[in-house]
């Protein structure tokens, strides 16, 4: 098939897995707890710190310039989204600059993701991909704060961290109708697409089944 129809096939089979990753009820927050607004953003600096290293790592690995800049443009937005969480974690009363979200090491997505070597895998997965369960996830992040009543958190998601995830998302779309145009590549970027999700879905099985934590904002 041309890319365009890739593109529209590899998105409907993307949306179909990311049902499974939506709430089957509306949680309630906890005053006391784990499930809280301050320990999901601390969730999100990882999730922001290990999205800007993998950027960083294939921007200087990757030889397309127009896949390059893209890469550039997500590793500062990510970076200012880590400002930005810091800054809200502060306000909310948590020592964010003494915090450091990588103590325990790299997550197995990040873990998963460094190990892809060609520009139409690395787009598929880490832009295209993730940044559609970032969509999802950020939404439910949003309904979570409100009902927490969180406004602050809620429209710092709302007005400037999601319009960010939801370009880097169209990023991985342009990319991939520019770079997956032969069978070959349209079968790795499936694959690569099809790994990122499932590594979605068990590590938020993980981390419900061990913290308690879902509703964690996406990157
Ligand atoms: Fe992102
Ligand atoms: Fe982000």
């Amino acid at each position: 098939m041309d890319s365009e129809a890739f593109v529209k096939d590899l998105d409907a089979r993307n949306q179909e897995l990311l049902r499974r990753l939506a709430p089957e009820a509306t949680l309630e927050p906890e005053v006391e707890g784990d499930l809280s607004v301050v320990n999901l953003l601390k969730v999100a600096l990882k999730n922001e710190i290990e999205a800007t290293e993998t950027a960083a790592r294939w921007l200087v690995t990757t030889a397309e310039v127009d896949v390059k800049l893209a890469l550039a443009r997500q590793v500062g937005d990510e970076a200012k989204h880590y400002r930005l969480i810091a800054d809200r974690l502060e306000e909310l009363g948590f020592d964010a600059r003494r915090f450091d979200p990588l103590a325990k090491g790299y997550g197995p997505l990040f873990q998963y993701l460094d190990t892809l070597t060609t520009t139409v895998e690395r787009v598929a997965a880490g832009q295209f991909t993730r940044e559609a369960i970032a969509i999802v996830k950020n939404r439910q992040f949003i309904e979570f704060c409100e009902a927490a009543g969180d406004a602050a958190t809620a429209r710092l998601y709302r007005e400037t961290i999601e319009p960010d995830e939801r370009h880097h998302h169209d990023l991985g779309r342009r990319l991939l109708l520019r770079y997956a145009g032969t069978l070959e590549s349209q079968e790795a970027a499936r694959r690569a697409a099809r790994r990122t999700l499932e590594l979605a879905e068990e590590l938020q099985g993980v981390a419900l089944r061990t913290a308690g934590i879902h509703h964690a904002p996406g990157c």
